[in-house]
């Protein structure tokens, strides 16, 4: 089926900056549908040559130079037109329907625009009848800042499309290593016995980055970090590691088993919040050799900074999925910006048993330790202990480490999150994208921290930029016997 895609926004930022280069590797990989039409929309007129040289200039910034031709770029751009008009007038989008539509072709619209006009967009669609059955909308974060203003969103999405025609896309449901857990737990038979309360102590998820709010100031200091990251991709990687097998790999069977986490995530209240989570927000320091300024001397020429903002860049929450596999198991979820690497991993801690035979001999017996790193390198590795070979009396122990590295680092990926997203939006399968009853109740737990923050008085503490966050997160994992988990993953030897 030949494919229109619209892309309203075609100019934007994002769109320069990720759509099209994304959608340059579904180029590379000959995995376009077939009849495909890109179309660009924006405000302000421009050439199709124009157009075409700024979507150039970017791609060639953003894609491996390995994967860079001429010839895919001219294949790539015959696709792509530019329309001129505003996208909540009628008139106007009815205009670049007559021009740009086909009527045999399905229409996937992208709106890559501020949500506060998602509802006026598609009002004007459906006035000038551009919403056919067959008619996808893909949506992005962020949806609302809180369940009500979510749901507002929403209805006005839903007056125009169904929940069968709306793809919400967590980026991070489109990485490779996120997907792979699906394969890891659900593949792999052996893990089924071990995951859950009775041998595992508990887990770890960890998101963390090191560049700071830059020139999003005014935009992050109204989001935060959990609102940014908690409520979306710490909670999806969450749920796919959490969730019971689905019943099939497909878009209600997986989201269904999703939601079930979500609605069991144990609440907050005033009286458990302090000691279960921790907000902080980055403060002057050293990242990667060089001095950065704290969150409220960021450089913003555009904006006013707040020096009394109460904003976090940081966040670590001790959560309880409160249902038969996971009841009794902290879940540690932490993310924040400004701080000493970027990394995304899992680390599952096992139970150990009291009884320890090797106690007479050298080294200490470790805890078993799974984790799945997601980036910037995927893969897994698997802590046991072995005896250190040798003539010392009795087992000495180490703690070693079993590694799968996922990636070819010899050859540059050929697809990123949004390609692989693009490609299951033109397949019509929404199982990687999120249902609204899955952000509605993602929001309803992010809403009662930020309540239970209010009623409690809990503030932000300082965090020196370049560290591992505020001390007291420490200190919220050593009251429980556990360390946030800072060790070596896969080393890779490029020689
Ligand atoms: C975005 C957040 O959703 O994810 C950003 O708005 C954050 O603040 C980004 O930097 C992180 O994505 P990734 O893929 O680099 O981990």
């Amino acid at each position: 089926m030949k494919t229109d895609l619209f892309i309203v926004g075609g100019d934007g930022d994002l769109a320069l900056r990720k759509l099209y280069p994304s959608l340059y590797y579904l180029e590379i990989n000959n995995s376009m549908p077939e009849g495909m039409r890109i179309i660009g929309s924006a405000r302000t007129g421009q050439s199709r040559e124009e157009f075409h040289a700024k979507i150039k200039h970017w791609l060639q910034a953003g894609v491996d130079k390995k994967l860079y031709s001429e010839e895919k770029w001219q294949s790539f751009a015959d696709k792509i037109f530019f329309a001129q008009g505003d996208a909540t007038q009628p008139e106007q989008l009815q205009q670049i329907g007559k021009e740009f539509f086909r009527d045999d072709a399905v229409q996937v619209i992208y709106l890559s625009i501020p949500p506060q006009i998602f509802g006026k967009v598609c009002q004007s669609l459906d006035t000038c009848g551009l919403v056919k059955e067959s008619t996808r909308l893909v949506v992005e974060k962020p949806l609302g800042d809180s369940r009500e203003s979510f749901l507002a969103i929403n209805a006005e999405l839903a007056r125009v499309f169904s929940e069968k025609q709306l793809f919400r896309i967590d980026h991070y449901l489109g990485k490779e290593s996120v997907q792979n857990l699906l394969a890891l737990r659900f593949a792999n038979d052996f893990f089924e016995p071990l995951w859950n309360n009775k041998y595992i102590d508990s887990i770890q998820i960890t998101v963390t980055e090191t560049v700071g709010v830059g020139n999003r100031w005014a935009f992050y200091n109204e989001t935060g970090a959990t609102r940014d990251m908690v409520q979306n991709h710490l909670l999806q990687v969450l749920c796919l590691m959490a969730m019971e097998p689905p019943s099939a790999l497909d878009a209600d069977s997986v989201r269904a088993e999703k939601l079930k986490v979500l609605k069991s995530l144990k609440p907050f209240c005033k009286e458990s919040v302090f000691d279960h989570t921790v907000r902080g927000q980055y403060v002057e320091g050293e990242v990667g050799g060089e001095t950065v300024p704290g969150y409220l001397e960021e450089e913003s020429d555009k904006y006013e900074i707040d020096p009394n903002s109460q904003t976090e860049t940081y966040v670590a929450i001790e959560s309880e999925i409160e249902n038969w596999r996971w009841s009794g198991v902290p879940i540690y979820l932490r993310t924040g910006k400004r701080l000493n690497k970027k990394h995304s991993e899992i680390v599952i801690y096992f139970k150990q048993s009291h009884h320890n035979i090797f106690k007479g001999s050298k080294g200490e017996r470790c805890q078993n330790k799974l984790i799945i790193q997601l980036q910037p390198d995927s893969g897994i590795s698997l802590h046991l202990n072995n005896k250190v070979q040798g003539l010392d009396a009795g087992i000495p122990l180490r703690d070693d480490i079993l590694n799968l590295d996922f990636d070819d680092h010899s050859e540059p990926m050929k697809h990123d999150a949004y390609s692989r997203l693009f490609f299951d939006v033109f397949r019509n399968d929404q199982t990687l994208f999120v249902s609204a009853d899955e952000v509605e109740a993602a929001w309803l737990w992010v809403d009662q921290i930020f309540s239970s923050w209010e009623e409690r008085g809990q503030k932000c503490e300082p965090y020196v930029s370049g560290t591992e966050g505020p001390e007291r997160a420490n200190m919220m994992v050593n009251s429980r016997g556990q360390k946030w988990y800072d060790g070596e993953y896969c080393p890779i030897d490029l020689d």
